[in-house]
């Protein structure tokens, strides 16, 4: 692009946030219960329904010219362009020159997925053919055709792998338990730490159990000492031929899957086009197919079908991922919010905040823009959250009498996956309730007209039970928990933080911040076994210094 075309484009990027951040100046001294007051009908209009999740988000802190502010943001920044080029296979990951195309692993129509730089590539062959393969080998293990070393049935699948490769199957096999036919038991291990590996061995059969070793780069040093760890248990019981028939490896890293000893048979491919914490839907979904069915794997993949198609085609107000997108940008820089809540209602989501967290504080936790230049405003906000319910009697104290401003999801099932009488009606009110008293609040005059009409009290309680309100709130709303409808709330969260990367210039596909603490670890690792004669090689720090003495002058356990 030229020159003077690029300083257009800047500047007319800067008048559009410059007219968001007026807009959030107007509105920063406003109250939710005003902004209700003053639209009647603002439950309706700003409220949309799609891929089965009804979204109200009417209770968070802006109107419709805000809204029009946003919306002009989006298009100054060229969004249904940078939308158009994901979804064309584009090198959107600009920093590692690859495309990100995890909507092609869940695509549903026949023929090819037309990718760039022209327009002739396709990965539907080789995304297939891997697919076909994951089908075969979860229905032969699932019906036991396809047995352990001693021709033992397989009864436990145990996932060995961290973030990406651990957080998106443990998320789909807890949620989804409900959905499948004769499951396997799945388990997952990730940490570093033996005791979770001991303990998910504890009581299981090793002739019966297969390992699946998930590490995109089979390099990453948690995923391979527990794997090393796992395989001399399963030596020590069935002997060194078993390892060839108990261990499958989910890897981009043919090589290095061959080195660990796994056979090509048992080694299901997925490509660098597939960012890890956008990799449930490639072979690292294995232990869904295995767990639950390959059927349930496939619903995922159409519900998360569905909203990709939204996405890419539906217009920007009634576009979910987009206003959800603009919303995030809206509070993180027009109020300055420093964190943000994920509250789901629906057990079968509990591992949703952490899965979500590593989504969006990977994708968007930078400070550089695509283009190399410091970015110019806040990113990511801390992400974090818990069941809902349970956090009304924990964190919620601080929602509602904090200080600080969080806006929060709320993710609320209307029916449960299991039910018993009293129990749905209950979730749906407490959802509800918070969501009100977070925006409405109590007044102090509330508060006082309460103690009086109990008898009046000490006065000087109303202003301790006074609630500011005013937090915003969004509800997503849906029948029952299904894998459609999961697949539709994963993509959707997916596509938002690809508009929030977008809006402000962040590549949302690399994570070169998580490289220093590994290499230093390693390092560390090296010096704390003593083999560099009580010497750091490293210049520490003096903390770290004292720290890595003490530890090596304690007894070894
Ligand atoms: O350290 C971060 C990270 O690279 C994540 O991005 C990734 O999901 C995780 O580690 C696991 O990586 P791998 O699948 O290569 O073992």
């Amino acid at each position: 692009m030229f020159a003077g075309a690029c300083e257009d484009m800047e500047s007319e990027t800067e008048l559009a946030w410059g007219a968001v951040l007026t807009e959030a100046a107007r509105l920063r001294g406003v109250h939710l219960r005003e902004l209700f007051a003053r639209d009647p009908s603002r439950a309706e209009r700003f409220s949309l329904e799609a891929c089965d999740l009804f979204v109200d988000y009417s209770k968070n802190r802006f109107d419709a010219t805000a809204l029009k502010r946003l919306l002009g943001l989006a298009e100054a920044i060229h969004l249904e362009e940078k939308i158009a080029s994901m979804f064309a296979g584009e090198a959107v990951n600009a920093t590692e020159g690859r495309a990100a195309l995890h909507v092609a692993l869940r695509r549903r129509e026949p023929g090819p997925f037309p990718v760039s730089p022209d327009g002739t590539g396709d990965v539907m062959t080789e995304v297939r053919e891997v697919l076909a393969r994951l089908r075969a080998f979860s229905e032969a293990v699932r019906s036991g055709r396809w047995r352990g070393q001693r021709g033992s049935p397989i009864t436990d699948v145990v996932n060995i792998g961290i973030g990406g490769s651990d957080l998106g199957p443990r998320l789909a096999c807890d949620a989804l338990a409900e959905h499948a036919r004769d499951p396997l038991r799945t388990h997952f291990v990730s940490n570093l730490d033996s005791t979770e590996l001991d303990r998910t061995l504890e009581g299981l059969d090793p002739a019966a159990t297969l390992f699946l070793v998930a590490s995109k780069t089979f390099g990453t040093h948690e995923t391979l000492t527990n794997a090393r760890s796992a395989r001399r248990w399963l030596v020590a019981a069935e002997g060194e031929q078993a390892v060839g028939r108990h261990f499958a490896a989910l890897s981009s890293e043919r090589r290095r899957v061959a080195e660990f000893g796994i056979e090509e048979a048992q080694t299901f491919e997925f490509w660098d086009w597939v960012g890890g914490r956008y990799s449930l839907w490639s072979a690292i979904g294995c232990a869904i197919a295995l767990g639950l069915g390959f059927e349930v794997f496939e619903r995922l993949h159409a519900g998360a079908a569905r909203m990709d198609e939204h996405f890419l085609t539906a217009p920007f107000d009634r576009n979910l991922p987009v206003l959800l997108g603009l919303l995030r940008i809206w509070y993180r820089n027009g109020f300055g919010a420093e964190t943000r809540a994920l509250l789901p209602y629906d057990f079968a989501l509990r591992h949703l905040p952490a899965y979500l967290q590593q989504l969006e504080m990977e994708s968007l936790g930078k400070r550089v823009m695509s283009t190399g230049h410091p970015v110019a405003r806040a990113t990511c906000p801390v992400v974090w959250g818990g069941l809902g319910n349970n956090g009304q009697h924990a964190f919620y104290q601080l929602l509602h009498q904090g200080t600080q401003m969080v806006p929060s999801d709320f993710i609320i099932p209307a029916r449960l996956q299991r039910s018993a009488p009293g129990h749905e009606r209950a979730v749906l009110a407490n959802a509800l309730a918070q969501m009100e008293a977070l925006m409405r609040g109590r007044t102090f005059e509330e508060a006082q007209a309460e103690l009086d009409g109990a008898g009046g009290g000490d006065p000087g309680l109303a202003a301790h039970m006074t609630m500011e309100g005013n937090q915003p709130t969004t509800a997503i709303l849906y029948e029952r928990l299904d894998p459609e409808r999961l697949g539709a709330l994963i993509a959707l969260y997916e596509h938002e933080v690809f508009v929030q990367g977008a809006l402000w210039g962040v590549n949302p596909f690399d994570q070169f911040g998580v490289e220093l603490g590994k290499r230093l670890a390693e390092l560390i690792e090296v010096e704390l076994s003593g083999s560099v004669g009580g010497r750091s090689s490293h210049q520490h720090d003096p903390s770290t210094f004292s720290l890595i003495e003490r530890l090596r002058r304690m007894p070894a356990g």
